[in-house]
């Protein structure tokens, strides 16, 4: 008994000297909370997040180094085409315009523009790295949980493009998709849609080609910063005219592997795994068809003629993407002939597709009232 208890009485200090090494350990690990000298700083374990796909009922991990895809670009440059096409692939899912997105990176940078407020914020204790964490969850959380989760997420929110480089700091493994197009053809498309968009003024081309310069030229240093590995710049008028050759080069930068169902991203409209549609997007009623030329030089004759002749001056931008301002329209090529029978297919059967539209409940978009949103403000 006095054996033990000596032995007992030993033990004793050599475990709680033990535990103490070890509090102190998992201490200077960061593994628990403790007092800073610079404030009340970080040593949180995130737990591991992740999505059980319904599909494969496979468990799908996400966090903040995975290899998110951007797409930006104008709205009404072709980038609801550009994610249905990377939707039909099996390893990759987009989806519908999260809208959310775009607006907290905006709130962020207004915020940012106000002395007072940056002030305010770290006087508070949200200081970069808080702030930047807080974002980059919320952003995350919305793109891996608004859809089924795939190898590859992805993004479309055209507008998000505008804050590349901050997004490429939340995400450094993200990689973007530029899509750029004819401004004329963009700017027809916004007027001719009556796509409201806060800034741009429906009623007049020359002002809504302004904006429209203005708008790509900020998309364009951006992608220029982030770098050629990190930002790729597709002319709608080629990923239409020459799909297969867009596509290969895409994915290659993207480094996913080649499959052929993303020439055919009709096929998969709505069905598991593949291109779920929004009823209410402005896009969904052109994007249920095959890629076709349909909407190449709709805007030719509609531009007013000083507006035609003041071009290289009121939208300089043009120039600088390779679009002669001269040319109405430029020559943008000869097409493939797979979208040359899809065009004659979409251009034939026009009652086809408006019954597709009617069937999937996209009707609905023709005749709602437009919405002012300022999320869709290039100039915010
Ligand atoms: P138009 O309005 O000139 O017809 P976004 O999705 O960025 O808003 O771009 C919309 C433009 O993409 C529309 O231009 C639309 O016709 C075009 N588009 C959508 N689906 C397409 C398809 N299947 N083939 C070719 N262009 C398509």
């Amino acid at each position: 008994m006095s054996l033990l208890s000596s032995r007992g009485g030993r033990r004793g200090p050599i475990l709680c000297f033990l535990a103490l090494l070890f509090v102190f350990g998992l201490y200077q690990l960061g593994l628990i909370c403790g007092p800073s000298k610079d404030g009340p700083t970080s040593m949180m374990i995130a737990k591991e997040k992740y999505v059980v796909s319904s599909l494969d009922h496979k468990k799908y991990s996400y966090d903040r180094t995975m290899p998110l895809i951007f797409i930006g670009g104008v709205p009404r440059s072709g980038t609801t085409l550009m994610r249905a096409m990377l939707d039909a692939h099996p390893d990759v899912r987009c989806g519908q315009e999260t809208r959310v997105i775009p607006r907290i990176l905006q709130m962020r940078s207004h915020w940012l523009k106000s002395e007072r407020e940056s002030v305010r914020l770290v006087e508070a204790g949200i200081s970069k790295e808080v702030m930047d964490s807080a974002i980059a969850a919320f952003c995350l959380e919305v793109i891996a949980r608004h859809g089924e989760p795939a190898p590859r997420l992805c993004n479309k929110d055209p507008l998000t493009l505008k804050m590349g480089s901050y997004v490429l700091e939340l995400f450094p493994n993200a990689k973007f998709l530029f899509m750029v197009r004819d401004g004329r053809a963009t700017v027809h498309s916004i007027i001719s849609r009556k796509v409201t968009i806060t800034g741009f003024d429906l009623t007049s081309y020359r002002q809504c080609l302004t904006k429209w310069n203005h708008a790509i030229s900020v998309m364009h240093s951006q992608c220029k910063e982030v770098g050629s590995d990190k930002c790729l710049m597709v002319p709608y008028e080629q990923l239409v005219l020459h799909p297969r050759e867009w596509m290969k080069k895409i994915l290659s930068f993207l480094d996913v592997p080649w499959n052929e169902s993303v020439l055919h991203h009709e096929e998969f409209i709505n069905k598991p795994g593949g291109v779920p549609l929004s009823k209410v997007e402005r896009s969904s009623d052109q994007v249920i068809k095959p890629v076709n030329l349909e909407a190449l030089t709709k805007w030719v004759g509609h531009i007013p003629d000083d507006v035609v002749r003041d071009m290289p001056d009121i939208a300089p931008m043009l120039s600088v993407l390779g679009y002669d301002p001269y040319s109405n329209p430029p020559v943008y090529g000869a097409p493939d002939s797979l979208v040359s029978d899809n065009t004659r297919r979409v251009l034939a059967d026009g009652e086809i597709w408006a019954a597709k539209a009617r069937q999937l409940s996209l009707q609905r978009v023709a005749s709602m009232p437009n919405e002012e949103d300022p999320s869709d403000s290039p100039n915010a």
